[in-house]
């Protein structure tokens, strides 16, 4: 019934927390839909070792005749169901946005949690999927930099990725990924993101090798190393943004 659209810049780590939020939730027992809304460059199937399916989004975005279940996979490691896309470049052309948002809709009702992961930059492939969505998470990788720095990457991707989320209503949270900075510069740039941009840090992810050798073996790392540092950050961040998420209106 939740839709929670995943965005940010590339690399930032949009489709590892797609799937590991995604795990994090079918382990607290809610059935989870990972969908791939990178159409263009789709790689969600990667972290589920469901690379060479028989139905994928593209699949159900081009012929309606495809029911969207046949493209659905349970992974057995983690209980997500996920709806891969096709690498495929015959696949991949000419496929309409506006059927994502139509799908995701439809599935919206069979499923607890929708999380759909979305293309680096402006999600064009996403975006028409917003006017369904209920939460867009903004995904950050802070580099090792100054903070002078740290101030035009919040206006020059949180500011404009959040913009979209105010424009069709969405509750609007950030996770910062691939932590390599003290726990004091995080401490920072959580409270200018807190304060004067106005979003909810949900979680600081760090930089961890065992992060794509869990993409690797296609088991999100919450289930393929739960004891490494990343997952332990996971864990803590899936709870946080599940209290974001059901907290209560006052
Ligand atoms: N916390 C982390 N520590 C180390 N590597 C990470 C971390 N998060 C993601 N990565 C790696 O960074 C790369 C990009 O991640 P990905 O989730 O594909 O980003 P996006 O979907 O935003 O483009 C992948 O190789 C992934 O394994
Ligand atoms: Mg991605």
């Amino acid at each position: 019934m939740t839709v929670i659209i995943v965005t940010g810049r590339g690399g930032a780590g949009k489709t590892t927390m797609t799937s590991n939020l995604s795990t994090y939730f079918a382990q607290k027992g809610y059935g989870v839909l990972a969908i791939d809304g990178d159409l263009y460059l789709p790689n969600l199937g990667f972290h589920f070792a469901l690379e060479n399916v028989k139905y994928t989004v593209h699949s159900v975005i081009k012929d309606p005749n495809i029911d969207p279940e046949w493209a659905i996979y349970k992974h057995p490691q983690t209980g997500v169901y996920v709806m891969p896309g096709s690498a495929n470049l015959q696949d991949v052309l000419g496929i309409s946005a506006k059927r994502l948002r139509d799908i995701v809709e439809q599935m919206k009702y069979k499923f607890g949690l929708v999380f759909v992961d979305s293309p680096t930059g402006i999600p064009f492939d996403t975006l028409p999927t917003f006017e369904v969505a209920d939460y867009q998470l903004i995904i950050v990788e802070i580099e090792r930099s100054p903070i002078y720095s740290f101030e035009v990457m919040v206006e020059n991707e949180v500011e404009k990725l959040k913009a979209l989320g105010d424009e069709y209503g969405l509750k609007v949270g950030v996770i910062l990924n691939k932590v390599r900075e003290s726990q004091d510069v995080v401490n920072k740039i959580i409270d200018v993101l807190e304060t004067e941009v106005g979003v909810s840090v949900l979680g600081a992810i760090p930089f961890d090798e065992s992060v794509p050798e869990s993409v690797n073996v296609g088991i999100p790392i919450l289930v393929y190393k739960p004891k490494s540092d990343a997952a332990i950050s996971l864990k803590e961040s899936g709870e946080l943004v599940r209290e974001w998420m059901f907290e209560e209106v006052r």
